[in-house]
């Protein structure tokens, strides 16, 4: 039950010109009678297809912007159910930065570590401290140079002991002392093995004794206590990179793909244009099939036009997004609610998922984009600030408006990924002359947004709100929400006279 349903075209033609020129705002959904006992995020199902193979419990997506999504945020999306896209906000050339962040999401959480950091015994105890320190893990398997398992050092190993010519050898726990598992296992068969024999270590090896995994009992645990959370087959954090659609995007994405990222983004300010028809024939002769969300579009012709050149996703919002100028500086743009619905229809019957990009400025408003036509909702300002979006914390003087007083706040800049600071960031510098960073339009801008707690917090928040829409709307699910919606939508969409705007959303 993750894929929207199927829209009426009938239906979906008279809801488009319901909601013509309309964004969230301009709407309020009629209570339905709830046949829900709890409104408890735990067991009520709000699971999408992120795109066409990848499904999502959460339909939450952190924006690719270079204030929003680095590893970081990343993880806590995952974590959290959702996903994470990491931007390309790296200088052109630079594809190392952005492979390295999706390297760490790939790294945080598994079932089974493929590639566990390991070491070589004839290392010196200072260089496996080191290896440690880098790696920021607290063991290492030790192996040869054909990768054979010989042991596994710990942190414990070395506590205590002058490490002066002493070397990983001396220390470690040989293989013949470990629990080790002859071939692959199920995160329930390891948890049994680990607890029978009391270790918190599982290397996996083959039948000549070569290193194939570890398992680990932190990592199990985690994945318990995060039933939600987004997990490739092998039990990885999911995550997904934007690579933009000139450039060096093919070498961009061929690292990213090499490194484990599941999605890719081809994200461009305008996606229904030949630059983009060029990036993804390039991309599908290249690479095959693999998972491709494609955008940014807002008409029922952009979404057709991706479709019909194999974007898996297709992500649609022109201009509403919170750093966002592009209908100030151009006049072009669809309002959100239009676009949604448009695409919606366009999209309808296939199996290429929809992302509502941008413009969610209350909590409210995630459950309409989803109703309207989203498939997952991606947010780029409701994450900003937060202690997983990059950047430094800056203190900033603030007038009390009831006191008169001023004080310190803490703030963190959120800038559109078209803003001319992000631009000037991602070129270089030093060769690009001014007359060029000068013609360059901006459609976007820099805004600073005080610093709150995790974005942890703030999806969880989310998640409750939505569980409480779908009550009142009368369903026990997402997908149920939808149907209905979808069935009878003038039982539920109230259009909102400028005063009934403000009692709803004006505090
Ligand atoms: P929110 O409203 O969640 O929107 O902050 C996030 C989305 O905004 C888009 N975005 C931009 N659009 N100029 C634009 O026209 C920009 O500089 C810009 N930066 C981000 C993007 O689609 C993002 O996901």
């Amino acid at each position: 039950m993750d894929r929207f349903p199927p829209v009426d075209p009938a239906v979906a033609s008279r809801v488009l010109n319901e909601v013509r020129g309309c964004t969230f705002d301009d709407f309020i959904f009629s209570p339905q009678s709830s046949v829900l006992e709890r409104r408890d995020p735990a067991v009520i199902d709000l699971s999408c297809r992120l795109s066409r193979r990848i499904v999502l419990k959460r339909p939450v997506v952190s924006a690719n912007m270079d204030t929003v999504t680095r590893a970081p945020m990343a993880i806590v999306q995952a974590e959290e159910g959702g996903i994470g896209i990491i931007d390309r906000g790296f200088r052109p050339g630079e594809i190392e930065p952005q492979v390295r962040e999706v390297g760490i999401v790939k790294r945080t959480q598994h079932g089974v570590i493929a590639d566990p950091f390991n070491v070589s015994a004839s290392a010196t105890l200072d260089e496996a401290a080191s290896i440690m320190r880098r790696s920021g893990v607290g063991s290492l398997v030790v192996v040869d140079g054909s990768r054979r398992l010989l042991g596994l050092l710990t942190e414990r190993d070395m506590r205590f002991v002058p490490r002066e010519g002493l070397r990983v050898a001396d220390r470690m726990t040989p293989v013949d002392r470990l629990v080790v598992h002859p071939g692959p296992i199920t995160p329930d068969a390891a948890q049994r093995l680990m607890a029978e024999r009391k270790v918190k270590k599982l290397p996996l090896v083959d039948e000549e004794g070569i290193l194939m995994g570890l398992v680990t009992a932190r990592d199990l645990l985690r994945q318990r206590r995060l039933p939600f959370a987004t997990r490739d087959a092998q039990g990885r954090l999911r995550v997904g990179a934007a690579i933009g659609a000139t450039g060096d995007y093919l070498e961009r994405a061929a690292e990213l793909i090499r490194t484990g990222v599941d999605v890719l983004v081809i994200d461009i300010a305008h996606g229904h244009s030949i630059v983009m028809d060029r990036a993804l024939a390039a991309f599908r002769a290249r690479f095959g099939d693999f998972e491709l969300i494609a955008g940014n579009v807002a008409t029922a012709d952009g979404a057709t036009f991706l479709l019909e050149r194999g974007a898996d996703a297709v992500k649609v919002g022109i201009g509403p997004g919170g750093g966002c100028t592009t209908r100030m500086t151009t006049s072009f743009g669809v309002p959100q609610v239009q676009a949604l619905v448009e695409c919606r229809r366009a999209l309808s019957g296939s199996d290429v998922s929809l992302i509502a990009d941008g413009g969610v400025k209350r909590h409210g408003a995630i459950f309409m984009a989803l109703m309207f036509g989203g498939d997952s909702v991606m947010l780029g300002s409701a994450f900003a600030g937060t202690e997983e979006s990059p950047g430094e914390i800056v203190q900033k003087s603030v007038v009390l408006p009831e006191s008169q007083k001023t004080v310190k706040v803490p703030f963190k800049v959120l800038r559109g990924m078209a803003s001319l600071t992000a631009i000037r960031d991602r070129l270089d510098v030093e060769d690009a002359d001014k007359v060029e960073l000068e013609a360059i339009g901006a459609e976007g801008m820099e805004i600073s947004v005080p610093a709150r707690g995790s974005a942890r917090t703030i999806v969880r928040d989310m998640i409750k709100h939505l569980c409480s829409s779908i009550s009142y709307g009368g369903a026990g699910s997402l997908a149920e929400l939808r149907e209905m919606f979808w069935k009878d939508p003038d039982r539920y969409l109230i259009r909102q006279s400028e005063s009934a705007r403000r009692e709803s959303y004006e505090r």
